[in-house]
């Protein structure tokens, strides 16, 4: 008799991170629920297409919005990796809607709809924003699991994605230690590498594209941390099976100056126009 696979849901499977770490899962055997909004929509046609999909793969339509939909993709799982929250690319026109209420009322649902299925663990996935808006933060001490954004300060300076994401993983730390649901949060660095999806472009791919594109002619030669999206796949697989309840995990490799990823770019595709100042 063969025993049946372990099963678990991805949030916003179809999105950069997302995507990734559905390809990994199904590569280590496991049965996965993938939440997109639209089904139908031809830019989540490639998650289909993935090795192992015709067995171990099904979609399920959902809004995190709507914790119906949450808890019957979460039914039957053990395990809930939640990446699906927006990247605003532009400025923001109305942040409640736009990002407060998908990320911090979208957590909060989740967490709801995992303790509604009888999900034993949730990742959820974080972001250093929710580390590094803070102004009283000594600038020579190195950043770590212990350091968050200040909201008031996101407030102020209309940081609504560092303010989400800070919400919504101060509230996940909370709701288990108050719930006994096991979660653990990751908060990866910014995430760039190959793209599985063939349609939608993540914002950190938009940012990049914007530096080949003609885009700005000076740029502010900022220090960036950086990590490849499939160490990011891989890091919430260690976490879901090794990490403990109410750990939270920054998630970084590498760090960069801009004029050097410029440069790296230009060395790769030297048919582009670059910024030179
Ligand atoms: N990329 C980075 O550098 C980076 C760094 C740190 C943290 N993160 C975090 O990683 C996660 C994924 O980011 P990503 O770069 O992979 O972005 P992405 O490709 O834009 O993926 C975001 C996903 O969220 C889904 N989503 C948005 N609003 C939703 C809603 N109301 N209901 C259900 N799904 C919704 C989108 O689904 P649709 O396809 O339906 O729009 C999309 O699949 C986010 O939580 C982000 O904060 C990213």
């Amino acid at each position: 008799m063969t025993t049946p696979p372990r099963r678990v849901c991805v949030t916003g499977a179809g999105g950069f991170i997302g995507s990734w770490l559905v390809k990994l899962l199904l590569s280590r055997g496991y049965a996965v629920h993938a939440t997109v909004r639209d089904p139908d929509d031809p830019k989540n046609t490639f998650l289909k297409q993935l090795e192992k999909a015709p067995e171990n793969l099904s979609l399920f339509k959902a809004d995190v919005l709507d914790g119906d939909s949450l808890r019957a993709a979460f039914a039957g799982c053990e395990g809930v990796f939640h990446p699906a929250s927006p990247v605003p690319d532009d400025k923001t026109v109305d942040p409640e809607k736009e990002v407060m209420a998908p990320t911090v009322k979208g957590t909060e649902n989740v967490l709801e709809a995992c303790s509604a299925a009888s999900v034993q663990k949730l990742v959820v996935v974080s972001s250093i924003a929710a580390v590094c808006f803070n102004p009283s933060y000594d600038h020579d001490r190195l950043k770590d699991e212990t350091v968050w954004s200040d909201k008031k300060f996101c407030k102020e300076y209309e940081n609504w994605y560092s303010l989400a994401k800070t919400e919504a993983e101060e509230m996940s730390l909370k709701y288990a230690e108050k719930n006994g649901l096991h979660v653990v949060t990751l908060l990866p660095c910014l995430v760039f590498g190959p793209l599985l999806q063939t349609v939608h472009l993540n914002t950190t791919t938009k940012v990049l594209l914007f530096m080949i594109k003609g885009g700005p002619d000076i740029m502010n030669n900022k220090f960036w941390p950086i990590i490849d999206v499939r160490d990011v796949a891989d890091a919430l697989l260690l976490v879901y099976e090794k990490a403990g309840s109410s750990e939270r995990y920054i998630c970084s490799t590498d760090q960069i100056d801009l004029k050097d990823v410029l440069n790296l770019m230009k060395s790769m595709y030297p048919n582009f126009s670059y910024a030179d100042k």
